[in-house]
């Protein structure tokens, strides 16, 4: 992000918690409730949103080096990607072109050619089919027309996206719009993958994405954890067609004060999250990345998966490495959601994406699923999104504008 635009937002946000002010939507509007429950519209959803459109899979670093490969299946096609010796990015459906086994069980691993379980026909990383035992019996197979079918995959930006129909098309810069500039300024390239954790839950992908889209409740839900390292209640927020921009300062942002401007950085006092249409949000700190990508069912509209990939600079790994070879101190409890001692003290980096895990899992997940059975009931008609809460305005009505619906209506009062 340009340090122009790094200070125009520190101001604001310093502007906002001195005047205790908050972004302002300028009007509040309605959701009806049947968008989390309708089966029909979860179908049209999953058809446009998911099977028929682009998916990010991950940030580069979950292909760290040639060969290494992972597999997916949470857009409904089984997805073997790949990286070859060439360093180049494929992805294939992940099935086998004899009687369609699963090619690759494994999540993630280095690999340059797979055997097929079944009868183990074999195909290399670049997806061509290399032998076939026994072909002498098994009859005339021309492998050159029988490798793995390949799916779109482009790598941009340190960002891994895959087409899940043959014949799809991928135009990063289409999806990311006036964001491109911005996001390819990260330099996702130094984020080392970590692990990535599943959460499954009952409660639909859009109240999934909901709880990402405000920060009302951190002093209120989170009042003993994130309430303890970001103030809620100020929000910078910015669209860019069906994408978003969104940050939130965390409480060292008061530090920033004391240092001269020209050496402020947003990522010392703000976290700043992106939502790429339809069900990313990209979150991003001081040399953290945590990927969340969420998605439906596909076959049920009160379940949603979400994938949450954590990433971290190869700067702070060096950084704890050196800590944990000086013997740097447990972590007491009470720092468990105190994310600079987090980082700075504890030898296990794991735990920073446990505390990020849980409080998405047990905090906020647990308000979208009382909430999902409350609009099971029929008994509410809707829900209000406040002025303070534009980031669920506009997800909405992207996903309505997408599916050729008019915009949320005002809620009057
Ligand atoms: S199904 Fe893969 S080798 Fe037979
Ligand atoms: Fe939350």
């Amino acid at each position: 992000m340009e340090h122009a635009k790094q200070l125009e937002i520190l101001d604001d946000l310093f502007r906002m918690i001195d005047n205790h002010e908050n972004v302002d939507a300028g009007v509040l509007r309605q959701n009806p409730t049947d968008v989390y429950v309708d089966p029909d519209l979860a179908k049209t959803e999953w058809t446009q949103f998911f099977r028929n459109h682009p998916q990010m899979i991950g940030l580069s670093g979950e292909l760290p080096e040639p060969g290494s490969f992972l597999t997916t299946n949470d857009f409904g096609v089984p997805v073997l990607a790949t990286r070859d010796r060439d360093g180049k990015f494929h992805a294939f459906v992940n099935a086998c072109r004899h009687r369609g086994s699963r090619l690759v069980q494994e999540k993630r691993g280095k690999a340059r050619n797979f055997a097929c379980p079944f009868h183990f026909w074999g195909y290399n990383n670049q997806g061509e089919l290399t032998s076939i035992p026994e072909d002498q019996h098994f009859g005339q197979v021309d492998k050159s027309c029988m490798g793995l079918v390949r799916l779109p995959a482009v790598e941009k930006h340190n960002m891994l996206w895959v087409h899940p129909q043959p014949d799809g098309v991928i135009d990063v810069s289409a999806l990311l719009g006036d964001l491109e500039q911005e996001i390819a300024e990260w330099h996702f390239d130094s984020m080392v993958f970590m692990d990535e954790t599943t959460i499954d839950k009952r409660l639909n992908w859009k109240l999934a994405n909901d709880t990402f889209g405000e920060t009302y409740h951190f002093s209120r839900l989170h009042k003993r954890t994130l309430n303890n390292i970001f103030y809620g209640d100020a929000l910078h927020y910015e669209t860019f067609g069906r994408n978003h921009r969104f940050t939130f300062p965390s409480r060292r942002i008061d530090l920033l004060r004391e240092m001269p401007r020209d050496e402020w950085n947003i990522t010392h006092g703000a976290i700043t999250l992106y939502y790429l249409f339809p069900n990313i949000q990209l979150i991003l700190g001081r040399g953290t990345v945590n990927l969340v990508k969420i998605y439906p069912d596909g076959t049920n509209p009160s379940r949603s998966i979400s994938k949450v990939g954590h990433y971290f600079s190869r700067r702070l790994l060096e950084a704890k490495q050196e800590a944990a070879a000086e013997g740097a101190a447990e972590l007491a409890a009470e720092d468990a959601y105190n994310l600079e001692k987090v980082l700075t003290t504890l030898p296990d980096i794991k735990a920073t994406s446990e505390v990020f895990d849980s409080t998405i899992e047990q905090e906020d997940y647990a308000m979208g699923e009382g909430t999902q059975q409350a609009v099971e009931s029929g008994a509410l008609p809707y829900l209000i999104f406040g002025r303070n809460e534009p980031a669920l305005h506009h997800m909405h009505n992207s996903y309505r504008a997408a599916l050729g619906q008019p915009p949320l209506e005002e809620y009057k009062g």
